[in-house]
């Protein structure tokens, strides 16, 4: 990538979340910046994922994932969901879930809410899959602000 292009597109601001999908500990987690709502009606949001993380795959052949949103405080919670995807290791073993009403999808439960996501396209985008989700349920449980990728100084650069 063009340097310029490369330092500027690190100024953009995201949240941070971690995705979750599968069945309960069997499922995966990653952390997550390039995601953003782009619909109301219905509520569409939008997400990239690497191609090559088995993420990618695992949402492909459910359909389904949630988005757990994650308070300023707990910057190491997310970072336990990003390790090495060729690792293999159960980024869910220990983790406390409880599966979401409406598609199953796991939901860690230190998390401060939550969107549960019914993907409705596919998109093949350079080197990531953008899934278009419909959100088909949401709960929160926290008012405080959210992890960003200001305030944690965590940053996604694909
Ligand atoms: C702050 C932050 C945001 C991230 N955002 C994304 C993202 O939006 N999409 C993505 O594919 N990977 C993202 N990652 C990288 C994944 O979390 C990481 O590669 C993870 O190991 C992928 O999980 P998997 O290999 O189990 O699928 C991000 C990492 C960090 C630290």
């Amino acid at each position: 990538m063009n340097r310029d292009v490369e330092k500027v597109l690190k100024k953009l601001e995201y949240g941070v979340y971690i995705v979750t999908m599968g069945r309960g500990q069997t499922g995966n987690a990653f952390t997550a910046s390039w995601l953003t709502q782009v619909s109301s009606e219905p509520p569409l949001i939008a997400l990239a994922v690497k191609n090559k993380h088995q993420s990618s795959r695992l949402i492909t052949e459910s359909g389904v994932f949630a988005v757990n949103l994650i308070s300023e405080g707990q910057k190491e919670f997310a970072k336990t969901f990003y390790g090495p995807a060729e690792s293999g290791y159960k980024k869910l073993d220990g983790i406390t879930l409880t599966d979401t009403p409406t598609t199953g999808s796991p939901v860690l439960n230190g998390a401060a809410g939550y969107l549960d996501c019914k993907v409705i396209n596919r998109l093949e985008v350079g080197n990531h899959i953008l899934f278009i989700a419909e959100v088909v349920a949401a709960a929160i449980n926290s008012d405080k602000n959210i992890l960003t990728s200001t305030n944690s100084g965590l940053h996604y650069a694909g």
